[in-house]
């Protein structure tokens, strides 16, 4: 290689070591192998060579262009060498900090009741059965020995689906878990033990009122199952769920047409700060005769009581709420009292 290539290729070397930045070298680079760089027109000039001249002097350039081509390429890739060192030692990761974490959900206050109530039953031998949301007129007030110019189906209190997305039968959204009873009912065999926790819609909204809420349906039908058996049922739940024996019941004489005689279940706590006041709870009575026939049995033999009772209701009496309409804000200062990791 003539000193003159030699001179090039060191001129090269240097120059791409002096470029502090991609843009430079790239920059260099054309200087040398670009179309009007040194080397081109170095490769031009072997035109006016005789044929000998022109093989030997092309192998020698172009033996120089490669060693300029391995130099850039040496120099790129320690470009990018010390650009990546520079960016480690720049974005160190402290693997000493906490980490951020998920959030995680949390049980709903409401559900967590739904979950007790569901514990508590079936630790005394109840089934639990799950029913539609969007109900038939028969199984919500029908069948229920509700008659049809009855209150409860008025406009006011009741959600109707429009016809025309049921194709024509008569939908609502339950007003209440009771037509669980006769849906269970029908396709169990006595003896019947069950529960039906589940959400119900009313237009109705206040403080103590929200247009869905939660119920629980209670069913105990056989025999000779007796006002007694509903009496020792429910108040033992009350002392399981409260977690404390200090609370007396009371039944006291109601309405409702799927029960006969029917009751309010009223408790009273004893102790605590709540002590002394009676609070209603639940609905509750006989299983009408009616009723019982709407279930397929036969009410000269099979006999029993039902309850249902708001989960709302169960909630705020455990856990102080005085506002029903703070279970449904999804207000997060609200919720986390009831879970620590949210
Ligand atoms: N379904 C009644 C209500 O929503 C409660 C009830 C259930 C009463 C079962 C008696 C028996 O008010």
């Amino acid at each position: 290689m003539s000193s003159n290539l030699e001179a090039l290729v060191q001129d090269a070397a240097q120059q791409f070591a002096e470029a502090a930045d991609p843009a430079s070298l790239e920059n260099a680079k054309a200087r040398f192998l670009g179309k009007s760089g040194a080397l081109t027109a170095l490769l031009k000039g072997l035109a006016s060579l005789s044929a000998d001249d022109k093989r030997a002097e092309g192998a020698r350039i172009n033996q120089a262009k490669v060693q300029i081509e391995n130099l850039l390429t040496e120099r790129r890739q320690a470009m990018a060498d010390e650009r990546l060192q520079a960016r480690l030692a720049q974005e160190t990761i402290d693997v000493t900090l906490p980490g951020r974490g998920r959030g995680v959900g949390g049980v709903h206050p409401v559900i967590r009741t739904w979950q007790r109530v569901e514990e508590i039953f079936r630790s005394i031998g109840f089934d639990v059965a799950d029913g539609p949301e969007i109900e038939t007129d028969w199984f919500n007030f029908s069948a229920l020995n509700n008659p049809e110019n009855h209150p409860a189906r008025s406009m006011q209190d009741t959600f109707y689906v429009d016809m025309k997305d049921s194709g024509g039968l008569p939908l609502v959204l339950r007003t209440h878990t009771s037509p669980m009873q006769v849906r269970h009912a029908r396709t169990h065999q006595p003896p019947i033990k069950v529960i039906a926790p589940g959400r119900t819609y009313r237009v109705d909204s206040d403080a103590t009122h929200s247009p869905m809420f939660h119920q629980v349906e209670g069913l105990w039908i056989d025999e000779h199952i007796s006002f007694a058996h509903l009496k020792g049922v429910y108040t033992n739940f009350l002392r399981c769920f409260f977690e404390t024996d200090d609370l007396v019941v009371r039944f006291r004489p109601s309405f409702f047409p799927f029960t006969e005689p029917s009751a309010e279940i009223d408790m009273m706590f004893t102790s605590g700060p709540n002590r002394g006041r009676w609070l209603e709870i639940s609905g509750s009575g006989q299983v009408h005769p009616t009723v019982v026939a709407n279930f397929g049995l036969d009410p000269e033999r099979y006999i029993g009581f039902a309850f249902g009772s708001g989960l709302e209701r169960l909630t705020m009496l455990r856990y102080g709420v005085d506002d029903l309409r703070q279970f449904y804000e999804g207000d997060l200062r609200f919720l986390r009292q009831f879970n620590q990791r949210l």
